[in-house]
């Protein structure tokens, strides 16, 4: 009778034990482990699209341009932002533009802005394939810019330099393989 109790008593105690190293793994892979993993690093301005675009009537072209020998420039240089905030014109956040004009435009130094798809040295990709190519948007492979007033942080994973947001392999081939591409190795690695 004594000995059926005790039983249950460490049964119980048995679960409660299994129950708590069930959490305490779920929080280590799920909350603890992404956030050892991964650093974040905030861009050195933030830099509003919407503001920009819809309130400045620019066009996507005005700030990533194509090179004449079709590299694509990626994020715009200082000159970009020069030509309208060479002296203070913003009404509402005044902080972030006198930043950007004391520490950029005035010693002509451009913004380190860090990339949310970065890619490895070893896979080649071509922004002129895809957008002038194929007619993609960009939204097929980013995030749009045009629902955020604040650039987010940008999450880098500390071990290979990946960040969050940087494509897999196997995303790159599933829409290769579905819009007959080539995906022989030396396609994407040169
Ligand atoms: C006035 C200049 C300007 C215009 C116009 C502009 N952008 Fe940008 N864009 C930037 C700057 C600066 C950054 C870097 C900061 C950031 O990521 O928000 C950027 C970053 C981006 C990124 C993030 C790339 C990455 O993965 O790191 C995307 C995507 C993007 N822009 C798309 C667009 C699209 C689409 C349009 C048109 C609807 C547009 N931009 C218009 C200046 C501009
Ligand atoms: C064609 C003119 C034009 C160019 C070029 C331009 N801007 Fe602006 N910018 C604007 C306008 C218009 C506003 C909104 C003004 C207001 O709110 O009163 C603005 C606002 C801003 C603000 C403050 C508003 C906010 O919400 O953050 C910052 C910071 C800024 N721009 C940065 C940049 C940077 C960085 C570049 C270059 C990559 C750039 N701008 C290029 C016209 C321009
Ligand atoms: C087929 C997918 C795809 C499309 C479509 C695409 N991008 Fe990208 N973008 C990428 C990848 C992948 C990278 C990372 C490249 C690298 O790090 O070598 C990138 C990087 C960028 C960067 C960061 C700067 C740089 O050169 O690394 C900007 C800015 C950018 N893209 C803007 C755009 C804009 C604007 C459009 C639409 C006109 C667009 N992209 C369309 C996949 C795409
Ligand atoms: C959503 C669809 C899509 C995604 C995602 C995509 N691609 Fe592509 N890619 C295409 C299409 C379509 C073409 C053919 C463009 C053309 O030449 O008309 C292409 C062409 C290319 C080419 C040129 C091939 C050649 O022989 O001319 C390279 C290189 C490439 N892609 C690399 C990549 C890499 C690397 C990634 C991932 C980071 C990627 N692509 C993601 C659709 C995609
Ligand atoms: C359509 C483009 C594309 C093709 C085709 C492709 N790769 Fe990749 N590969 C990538 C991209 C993008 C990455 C970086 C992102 C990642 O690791 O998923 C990558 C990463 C890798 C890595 C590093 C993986 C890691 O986790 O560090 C290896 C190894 C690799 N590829 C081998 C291959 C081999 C072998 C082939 C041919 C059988 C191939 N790739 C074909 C786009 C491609």
């Amino acid at each position: 009778m004594s000995g059926e109790k005790k039983q249950q008593g460490s049964d119980k105690v048995g679960w409660v034990l299994f129950v708590v190293g069930l959490v305490g793994g779920l929080v280590v892979g799920w909350v603890l482990f992404p956030q050892v993993l991964y650093s974040t690093q905030q861009q050195p301005l933030n830099f509003n699209h919407v503001v920009h675009v819809e309130g400045g009537g620019m066009n996507c072209e005005d700030c990533h341009q194509f090179r004449p020998d079709g590299t694509y420039a990626g994020f715009p240089g200082v000159d970009n932002c020069a030509g309208c905030h060479q002296a203070p014109m913003v009404s509402g956040d005044t902080k972030t533009e006198e930043k950007l004009i004391a520490e950029y435009i005035e010693p002509g130094k451009d913004i380190p802005w860090v990339s949310y798809s970065w890619q490895p040295d070893n896979v080649f990709f071509s922004h002129a394939a895809h957008v002038k190519g194929a007619q993609m948007k960009c939204t097929e492979c980013h995030r749009d810019v045009l629902k955020e007033a604040k650039t987010p942080l940008v999450k880098v994973n500390r071990l290979t330099g990946y960040r969050a947001d940087t494509m897999k392999m196997f995303v790159c081939e599933d829409c290769h393989a579905a819009k007959n591409v080539p995906n022989g190795c030396d396609v994407c690695h040169k």
